[in-house]
């Protein structure tokens, strides 16, 4: 039986305001269905899994979001990151503390951060994925036929004819600029990667030991402190040591083992306001509103507050307008790049 690791742990920064430190969008009911896309990430694999074998790894700040969202587990089933080390740190302590239980283990690691519409058929793809995994070392990955140059993701180049479902990969390019992602998509030879994995705990730990064997011998050290309560001490300390890093780049671009599985089954990344907006329910007028408001001549907007103040727009095009508690963003809809700049100067601001 697999482990579902879902990595539950990031900021969210663009989807600022709304996402904020204190509460990121995995703990938000972004689009409206009454479940947290972390809930919906749980609902999703409870279809194959039980609840015993999900692991959910978050920053320490996250915890008692992760107890109240998912009372199903227990305290034993979050693993708790001191600081945020990015994903490939994240995915190495959950691999490595659970190879020191069970050395036979497969895992499928995935974020919270995605909307699956078609869950039967993505489902069958995950169970391929994992009887793929069980062969050599192998390192898979599910991979989405692209539609658009998007710079947010990872590139894979597969070998055509490799396999029949499990392809072998050739390249792994991690968030291209924009004229290589539309090189790479006009080439028609390249899939995103979906940032959802498969492989036995060992595969991975083969891996860390080759490309990153820093990293991997951090938490060799630390295969005795695991399930004691010494694990929260050396946690702390090899978190201080260790690179912030994503697998995408340490692992994933690296690796001569990874190999794809296409899958089609409706996926969508929720990353940024536009994703969002592309996956909701819109007026007349292509507006999403979640606001009390008289819109007048505006369209391609998203409209949310969260508060009952009465919003009258008028004239607008493709502008985002969110209130919260103590901020009022208004901007175009246009490009995510700025939503860093706006948090870490909001920040100054105070
Ligand atoms: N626990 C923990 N700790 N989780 C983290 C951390 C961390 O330090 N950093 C990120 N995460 C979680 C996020 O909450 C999210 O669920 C997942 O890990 C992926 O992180 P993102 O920050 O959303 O990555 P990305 O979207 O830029 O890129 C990844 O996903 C793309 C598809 O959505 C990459 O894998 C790309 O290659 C991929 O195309
Ligand atoms: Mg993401």
């Amino acid at each position: 039986k697999p482990y579902i690791v879902i990595m539950a742990g990031g900021i969210g920064s663009r989807f600022w305001p709304y996402s904020r430190r204190k509460k990121p969008k995995q703990f938000l009911d972004v689009l409206g269905t009454g479940r947290t896309l972390l809930q919906m990430t749980f609902d999703r694999f409870s279809e194959i899994a039980d609840p015993e074998q999900f692991r959910i790894i978050t920053y320490r700040k996250y915890v008692h979001l992760v107890k109240e969202q998912l009372p199903e587990l227990t305290g034993d089933q979050i693993l708790v990151e001191p600081n945020r080390k990015n994903t490939a740190t994240c995915i190495a302590y959950a691999t490595y503390r659970i190879h020191s239980y069970d050395p036979d283990a497969t895992l499928i690691v995935t974020p919270v951060d995605h909307l699956i519409l078609q869950e039967g058929k993505f489902l069958r793809t995950i169970q391929k994925a994992v009887l793929a995994s069980q062969e050599g070392d192998r390192l898979i990955t599910l991979g989405i036929k692209p539609n658009r140059p998007e710079t947010g993701y990872g590139y894979i180049q597969y070998i055509e004819g490799s396999g029949k479902e499990v392809l072998k990969v050739k390249t792994f390019t991690e968030k291209p600029n924009a004229k290589l992602a539309k090189t790479f998509l006009e080439s028609g030879e390249f899939v995103w990667n979906s940032g959802m994995f498969v492989w036995k705990s060992g595969s991975l730990i083969n891996a860390f030991r080759k490309y990153m064997p820093d990293l991997a011998e951090v938490f060799e050290e630390g295969m005795e402190f695991f399930g004691t309560d010494q694990e929260a001490d050396f946690v702390s300390k090899a978190y201080l040591q260790v690179k912030n890093i994503s697998i995408d780049y340490g692992i994933m671009e690296k690796s001569s083992e990874v190999y794809v599985i296409l899958g089609d089954f409706g996926w969508a990344d929720l990353g940024s306001w536009n994703s969002l907006k592309e996956n909701r329910e819109k007026d007349e007028n292509q507006n999403v509103v979640e606001a009390n408001a008289l819109l007048y001549n505006t369209k391609n907007c998203f409209i949310k507050t969260d508060n009952d103040k009465l919003v009258v727009v008028e004239g607008l095009d493709n502008f985002l307008i969110n209130e919260t508690d103590n901020v009022l963003l208004i901007c175009s809809l246009d490009g995510d790049r700025k939503f860093r700049e706006f948090v870490s100067n909001a920040r100054k601001k105070g």
